[in-house]
């Protein structure tokens, strides 16, 4: 059985490229766990993302976004703040170009900013869960 949607970590720090490459194959839609990556690795702070933002006067988070929605996976961010909820949505009024894109696919460090799945003791917990 072939999944139709697969969550998991992808951020522009983690962008997944292989994963997503497979998934492609199979139609699956990968969708984002994590789009800010919770705001680690300064995230919202970003030299990068800023650069890119000041050229349509959007947020670090909004260039985050859009780069995701633009390699097609889909996002769903998190927020308790009606004002970042609004800055979230409004995502769909501008184009990176692929120069931008070209900037951003080079902060992917190939890596999760949370666990390794290769880790014995990762794979330990997650099969607990399931108990
Ligand atoms: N399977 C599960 O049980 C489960 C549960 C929860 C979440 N999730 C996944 O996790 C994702 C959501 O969230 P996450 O919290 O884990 O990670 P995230 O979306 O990467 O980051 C959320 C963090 O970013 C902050 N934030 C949101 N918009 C912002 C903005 N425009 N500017 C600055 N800060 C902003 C939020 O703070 P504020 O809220 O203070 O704005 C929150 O601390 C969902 O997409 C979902 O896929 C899965």
């Amino acid at each position: 059985m072939v999944p139709t949607v697969n969550q998991v970590e992808t951020h522009v720090f983690n962008q997944q490229t292989a994963a997503h490459d497979l998934m492609k194959k199979y139609n699956t839609q990968i969708e984002s766990w994590g789009p800010f990556a919770e705001g680690k690795n300064n995230l919202f702070t970003n030299s990068t993302l800023r650069e890119v933002g000041d050229k349509y006067n959007k947020s670090t988070a909004q260039v985050a976004l859009r780069f995701l929605i633009q390699r097609d996976v889909v996002v769903i961010p998190k927020t308790v703040n009606k004002n970042r909820m609004e800055e979230n949505y409004n995502v769909f009024d501008f184009t990176l170009t692929a120069e931008d894109m070209e900037k951003i696919e080079a902060l992917d460090t190939g890596k999760s900013l949370f666990f390794s799945h290769y880790d014995p003791q990762t794979v330990e917990y997650i099969i607990s869960l399931g108990k």
